[in-house]
C-alpha cells in the first residue's frame, strides 16, 4: 500500500515544526552553546553525545550514529511509520495532513470551513462593542492616545473585547457544538479540569487578522495597560497559521493594487501607524521569524521587499534570519533592503515623532541593500583585513551566495566575495560544494510511501477535540505500488552540488559515492557491521553514511525514498535527494566493492581513535575492567575484517 503526501506539506509541517521543542517534549535536552544536548535515547550511555541543532533542525548522536530530522527523531521515538509521525507532528502545529489522490477520503481541508462564519460573527461583534459598549471608553481613550483615527479603525477591523468571561460566548451562543466550534476557532478556552469554557479575549483591544481574502482567520489583542501578556494571540487552528500569515497584507493590497515594495515590520501597531500616517504598505509577522514561506508570499505579489528592525541585538539577530530567508527567493529582479532603527524606536515611535516626509527621507537615505548588508555583516565576524579572516569570510559567505536562485546577482555577489578576499571563483565554487544549494521544489511533487502494514494501522479514530470538520478524514490514501527510483520526481535539474557527469571513484571524495550507494542499494546495511563501531566521524559525509547505516540497522525494511524523508528539509537530505538522482556512471560491482571499501576504512579509523584515546588512558592508570577488554579486543583484531561478509560483495 502507498499513499502520497504532499512535499509542499512536509515543507511545511517541518518548518513549523521546531526540532527542540520535538525532541525536548520527550527527552531532557540541556543547552550547550548553540546547540543541546542529552544523553542518547537509541542507546545505552553515560556521558551525552546526542546532539540537537536548532540552526540546522537536525539532531545526531555522536556515540551510536543515529540522526535526522523532527519526523525521523518521531519515527524513531515513539516507534512510528512515518504516516504517523507526519499526523503526530501535524496534529501539534494544528495542521491538517492534506491527502492526494482521490478515493474513499475526502480530498483536502474544505474551502469553506464553518470557523470562517464563526470569526467573522465574533470580529464583527468586537467592532460593535468599540462602538456601542457601556465600557468602551478606556478602548477609545487608548486608541486616541496612540494617534489613530475613525478611518484607520475602520480599515483594519479594530474592535474591542470588553471585560468579562462570557460576553462573546453569551453573544453567539448556540449549543454544545457551537461552542465546540468557537474552541477550535481559537475564540473560547475550556479549562482542562473542570471543563469550564470562557472568552479568550478579554478587555483587550481587537486586531482581526485577515487571510489574502480578508477573511478573518485570526485574532490579536492587546491590554489597554501594562498587564501581560501584552498581545494575546489566537492559537494554530484548522485556519490560521501564524508562521505564514502576514498581519497587514491583506489591507496593504486593498490600499494599492499596485504596491511596488512592502514593507516588513514587528508589530500591529506599526503597520497601523504606519497606515494611520499615509505608509499603508506595511506588513508584520506575527511574533515569528520571517520564514521563507513568507518571503515566497511577498515576492508573490511584489518585486521589492524592505525589512525594518530595531537597532539593538535582538533587532539584529532577527534581520539576518530575515536575510537567510530572502536569499533562495531572490531570483533577478527581486530586491531586498534591510532599514535598522534607531536604538528604543520602532516603526510607530519614529513616524510619529518625525513625520511621513522624514520616515521616507529616513527610508530613502539609510535602507541597505540586501548584499551590502551581507558583506557588512560578515566582515564583522570575520575581519577581511587579516588572511584569517578573509579565509573565514569566504567559508561564511559562499554556501549562502549559492542559495541565491538569481544567476545575475549570485554572480555579482561571487564577484564581490573574490574582491573582498582575494580568492578566486575555482575556489570559493569549491567551498560552496559541501551545502548543496536549495533546490525549489514545484508543488506537485510527493512521496510515495510502500508499507507492508494493513491499512487499519492508518485509521485514526476520530477524537472529540479535533473538531468536526475533521472526522472521517484520517484515512490513508491508497495508492498504486511503486518503485523507489521511478517515483522520485524532482524539481531539481543538475543544479547544485554534487553536480556534473564525473566518475565517482576519482573526483568525488570516498564517503559521498558510498553514501550514495547505500541510499541506492539499502540493503547492504545489513551486512557491515554495527554502526555505532564507526561512529564519531567528523567529516559531514561520514557522519551522514554512519547515520544512514544506523537507521537501516534498526529499521531493515526502509526504502531509499523513506530515507530521504528522513532527512527532508535538512541540509543532509537535500544532499541526499541529489544523491538519489544522480545517474549511475559505473558498475554496480565496482560500486559495491567500494562500499565495503569505504566502510573498512571508516572502520580502521574509528579503531585507530578509540586504541589512541585508550593507550593514552593507559598510560595514565586509568582504565576499568571494561575498558581493558575494549583495549585487548582492539589490538586482537586485524584491520581487515571491518566487515562480515565484504568479501562476498
Ligand atoms: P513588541 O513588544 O515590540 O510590541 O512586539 P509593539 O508592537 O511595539 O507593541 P506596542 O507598540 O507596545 O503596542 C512586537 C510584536 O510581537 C508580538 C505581537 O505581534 C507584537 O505586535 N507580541 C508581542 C506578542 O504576540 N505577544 C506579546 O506579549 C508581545
Ligand atoms: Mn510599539
Amino acid at each position: 500500500m502507498a499513499g502520497l503526501i504532499p512535499q509542499s506539506f512536509i515543507d511545511d509541517l517541518l518548518n513549523r515544526s521546531d526540532i527542540v521543542e520535538v525532541v525536548g517534549s520527550r527527552i531532557q535536552l540541556k543547552k550547550a552553546g548553540k546547540n543541546y544536548t542529552a544523553r542518547c535515547p537509541f542507546h545505552n550511555e553515560k556521558t551525552p553525545s546526542f546532539s540537537v541543532s536548532p540552526d540546522k533542525q537536525f539532531y545526531y548522536c555522536f556515540g551510536c550514529g543515529a540522526g535526522g530530522n523532527a519526523l525521523g527523531f518521531v519515527m524513531d521515538h515513539d516507534n512510528l511509520d512515518f504516516p504517523q509521525a507526519v499526523e503526530d507532528l501535524a496534529r501539534r502545529a494544528g495542521m491538517e495532513v492534506p491527502r492526494e489522490e482521490g478515493g474513499r477520503a475526502q480530498k483536502r481541508q474544505p474551502v469553506d470551513s464553518p470557523l470562517y462564519p464563526l470569526l467573522d460573527a465574533a470580529g464583527e461583534y468586537y467592532r460593535q462593542a468599540l462602538k456601542s459598549h457601556p465600557t468602551r471608553k478606556a478602548a477609545v481613550e487608548y486608541l486616541k492616545g496612540r494617534g489613530l483615527s475613525g478611518v484607520i479603525a475602520r480599515d483594519f477591523g479594530l474592535g474591542f473585547a470588553p471585560p468579562g468571561w462570557d460576553n462573546l460566548m453569551k453573544h453567539l451562543g448556540g449549543d454544545a457544538l457551537q461552542q465546540k466550534a468557537m474552541i477550535d476557532a481559537g475564540l473560547l478556552i475550556e479549562n482542562a479540569d473542570n471543563g469550564k469554557r470562557y472568552d479568550r479575549f478579554r478587555d483587550r483591544v481587537m486586531f482581526p487578522i485577515r487571510d489574502s481574502r480578508g477573511r478573518v482567520i485570526a485574532f490579536g489583542g492587546r491590554v489597554l495597560g501594562d498587564d501581560k501578556p501584552k498581545y494575546l494571540n489566537s492559537p494554530e487552528t484548522p485556519v490560521f497559521h501564524k508562521g505564514q500569515e502576514l498581519y497587514g497584507l491583506y489591507e496593504a493590497r486593498k490600499a494599492n493594487r499596485d504596491l511596488d515594495e512592502i514593507m516588513v515590520v514587528e508589530g500591529y501597531m506599526d503597520v497601523i501607524a504606519l497606515a494611520q500616517q499615509g505608509l499603508r504598505n506595511a506588513v508584520a509577522t506575527l511574533g515569528t521569524a520571517t520564514s521563507e514561506e513568507h518571503l515566497k508570499r511577498l515576492f508573490r505579489i511584489v518585486p521589492h521587499v524592505l525589512f525594518c528592525f530595531d537597532g539593538d541585538m535582538a533587532g539584529r539577530k532577527a534581520a539576518w534570519r530575515a536575510l537567510e530567508a530572502t536569499l533562495p527567493n531572490l531570483q533577478d529582479g527581486r530586491r531586498a533592503r534591510f532599514l535598522f532603527l534607531p536604538d528604543g524606536e520602532d516603526p510607530d515611535s519614529l513616524v510619529r515623532a518625525e513625520g511621513t516626509d522624514a520616515f521616507r527621507a529616513r527610508i530613502n537615505q539609510q535602507a541597505q541593500p540586501l548584499a551590502d548588508y551581507f558583506f557588512q555583516q560578515l566582515s564583522e565576524e570575520a575581519d577581511p583585513r587579516s588572511l584569517e579572516g578573509k579565509a573565514h569570510l569566504a567559508t561564511l559567505a559562499a554556501p549562502l551566495i549559492e542559495k541565491i536562485p538569481g544567476a545575475n546577482l549570485r554572480t555579482l555577489m561571487r564577484q564581490r566575495l573574490s574582491e573582498l578576499t582575494g580568492l578566486n571563483g575555482q575556489a570559493l565554487q569549491e567551498m560552496s560544494q559541501s551545502s548543496p544549494r536549495q533546490e525549489s521544489a514545484s508543488q506537485d511533487e510527493g512521496y510515495y510511501f510502500d508499507t507492508s502494514e494493513p491499512e487499519a494501522t492508518y485509521y485514526e479514530p476520530h477524537t472529540p477535540s479535533e473538531g468536526t470538520e475533521r472526522s472521517g478524514k484520517k484515512e490513508w490514501k491508497k495508492g498504486g505500488k511503486k518503485d523507489g527510483k521511478k517515483d522520485w520526481k524532482s524539481g531539481r535539474k543538475g543544479d547544485g552540488a554534487p553536480r556534473g557527469p564525473r566518475t565517482p571513484a576519482t573526483v568525488e571524495p570516498p564517503a559521498l559515492t558510498t553514501l550514495r550507494t547505500l541510499l541506492h542499494h539499502p540493503e547492504l546495511a545489513q551486512k557491515v557491521e554495527d554502526a555505532s563501531h564507526f561512529a564519531a566521524e567528523d567529516d559531514t559525509y561520514a557522519q551522514l553514511l554512519v547515520a544512514l547505516l544506523g537507521t537501516l540497522q534498526k529499521n531493515p525494511k526502509l526504502r531509499t525514498l523513506q530515507l530521504i524523508a528522513r532527512w527532508h528539509g535538512t541540509d543532509q537530505g537535500r544532499l541526499l535527494r541529489a544523491l538519489a538522482e544522480k545517474e549511475w556512471l559505473i558498475s554496480a560491482d565496482n560500486l559495491e566493492q567500494q562500499f565495503f571499501d569505504t566502510i573498512t576504512t571508516l572502520a580502521a579509523r574509528q579503531r585507530e581513535r578509540s586504541l589512541e584515546l585508550l593507550l593514552r588512558k593507559a598510560r595514565q592508570g586509568e582504565l576499568s575492567a571494561e575498558e581493558k577488554d575494549q583495549l585487548r579486543n582492539l589490538l586482537n583484531r586485524s584491520s581487515s575484517t571491518a566487515t562480515s561478509t565484504s568479501t562476498g560483495a
